[in-house]
């Protein structure tokens, strides 16, 4: 996008700056949204507006609030928004992750809504919309990224001539109506989405749904349903899915290094994985929404069906905390490390542990060596709008030696669910007899599988993902009216 200046908004940051005994040191979140869009940023340049959540974020922002990153490279800007504790309170761990998070993933059971947490979300939408505004230069792309931010784009589009392409793309799923319809100005999110020329979702079941929703919703939008787009006020926004993907080549040149060996060999060693043992891999934030806990009872119900596979399979559950102050989040992770305990205890032995369970963030090297290693990853949530663990696991493949398990409720499971060993979270036998087809499944099937997997992932990484996107937009702007 030469031709056009690139503002990427989104809440979480991808590189945050904290205060050490050593000095001020950068760290990385966890999460799909910034892992796949600071490879894209490297390359293409241009500003990330963002919540400045570090310690240290303040010192090394010039005047603007604005750092160059990656500290290695200052390839582009990073502008941050300062939120007060009060904030984060109502608008990140109130409306986005109380209400809107379980909202989308269809947990109406777990949503806390609060008006007081809604007013703020306004706030702080109109902040970042704010900080948009004042960094835009002429004709700029804005794109808009997930649930923190639904209000933002009506009220950049107000502000900025029509030569402003908005879109979105909302990361997680969107749920049916009756479902969406619970949540209390569930219109007003829907009109501010409406600001933008186009909204991308991972999956096409995702799209419909947000088309009904908008349908059943604002009377004053049509919606072409063959078109896939909306009219409203005058303009037409489209409505598409396009699965965002991983960096393959990267991955791929990455994983053979000797690092990733040596890091994957270090963290087995540190573990006690015996060497002779399969080892199966989870890796997560812990979410309730991941199904942690029903893959732990999964796995004891194989060791308890299958005591031959006892001391011959160690899985590793890597899961990174997140959003600890919500309580159902604290509540999933006490569930996992009892089940934790439990398994281990029962199962376990003096030169065996069922399962090794680490909550730090692994570096990426330690996680491209691991799935390297790994005969066979679980990705088995009750709801996730992609996973790119799945898609990661796959890339890192270079024998293609090691089988995938994967919930139907994954939205890559529309991509990969042909090839991959679908499990259902909830149904525990099912779930654990797919283990054991995984491990005894002969190596030209896994091979075949893996190879097909790994030609899909090929097909749709994430350099696709972005091209498609921006070229989409390009092409959008030159049709546009003056
Ligand atoms: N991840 C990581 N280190 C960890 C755990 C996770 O780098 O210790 C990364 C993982 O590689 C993936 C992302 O975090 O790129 C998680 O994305 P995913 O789409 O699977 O789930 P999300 O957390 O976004 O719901
Ligand atoms: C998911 C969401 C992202 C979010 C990430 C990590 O991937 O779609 O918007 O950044 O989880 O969650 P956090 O609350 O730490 O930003």
């Amino acid at each position: 996008v030469s031709d056009n200046q690139l503002i990427v908004v989104s809440n979480r940051q991808p590189y945050r700056h904290t205060e050490t005994e050593s000095g001020i040191e950068v760290e990385r979140p966890t999460g799909g949204l910034t892992e796949g869009l600071d490879p894209a940023m490297r390359e293409l340049g241009g500003t990330w507006v963002a919540w400045g959540d570090g310690d240290a974020d303040d010192a090394v922002v010039d005047s603007n609030d604005r750092v160059l990153v990656p500290p290695e490279e200052d390839a582009y800007t990073l502008r941050r928004i300062w939120l007060s504790d009060e904030d984060v309170d109502r608008y990140y761990y109130g409306l986005s992750n109380r209400v809107l998070w379980p909202l989308c993933h269809s947990f109406p059971g777990k949503i806390e809504y609060r008006g007081s947490d809604w007013d703020r979300y306004k706030q702080i939408n109109e902040e970042f919309a704010n900080a948009v505004i004042a960094e835009a230069s002429d004709d700029p792309v804005v794109w808009f990224h997930d649930y923190h931010l639904a209000l933002a784009p009506s009220l950049v589009r107000a502000q900025l001539d029509t030569q402003a392409t908005l879109q979105h793309f909302w990361h997680i799923p969107w749920p049916v109506w009756d479902v969406y319809r619970v949540v209390p100005n569930s219109h007003t999110l829907l009109r501010g989405l409406l600001g933008n020329d186009r909204i991308g979702f991972h999956v096409h079941r995702y799209c419909q749904n947000f088309l009904s929703c908008v349908d059943a919703a604002i009377p004053e939008a049509n919606v072409d349903w063959e078109r896939q787009c909306i009219r409203y006020q005058g303009r037409a926004i489209t409505v598409e899915s396009i699965p965002m993907g991983v960096p393959v080549e990267d991955i791929q040149a990455e994983v053979t290094s000797e690092d990733a060996r040596a890091q994957a060999a270090e963290f087995e060693a540190d573990h006690a994985i015996p060497d002779e043992a399969r080892v199966a891999i989870g890796v997560d934030r812990l979410d309730y929404t991941k199904g942690i806990p029903e893959r732990l009872d999964a796995l004891a119900h194989f060791f308890d069906a299958n005591p031959e596979w006892r001391g011959k399979l160690t899985y590793v559950q890597n899961a990174s905390e997140s959003r600890s102050r919500i309580p159902a989040y604290r509540e999933v992770q006490e569930t996992v490390t009892d089940a934790v305990s439990e398994i281990n205890e029962q199962y376990g032995t003096d030169d065996w542990t069922p399962v090794v369970y680490t909550t730090k963030r692994l570096s990426r090297q330690k996680l491209l060596g691991l799935y390297n290693e790994a005969d066979v990853a679980i990705v088995s949530p009750i709801r996730d709008g992609l996973n790119l663990v799945a898609q990661e696991f796959i890339a890192a493949q270079t024998s293609n030696d090691a089988a995938l398990l994967l919930s139907s409720n994954a939205g890559a499971h529309d991509l990969l669910g042909q090839h991959a060993l679908t499990i259902d979270p909830h149904d525990t036998r099912q779930f654990s007899s797919t283990i054991e087809t995984a491990l005894c499944m002969s190596p030209h099937d896994r091979r075949q599988r893996m190879g097909d997997l790994r030609g899909i992932v090929a097909q749709n990484d994430l350099q696709q993902w972005v091209d498609s996107q921006l070229d989409v937009l390009r092409a959008s702007r030159q049709v546009r009216p003056e």
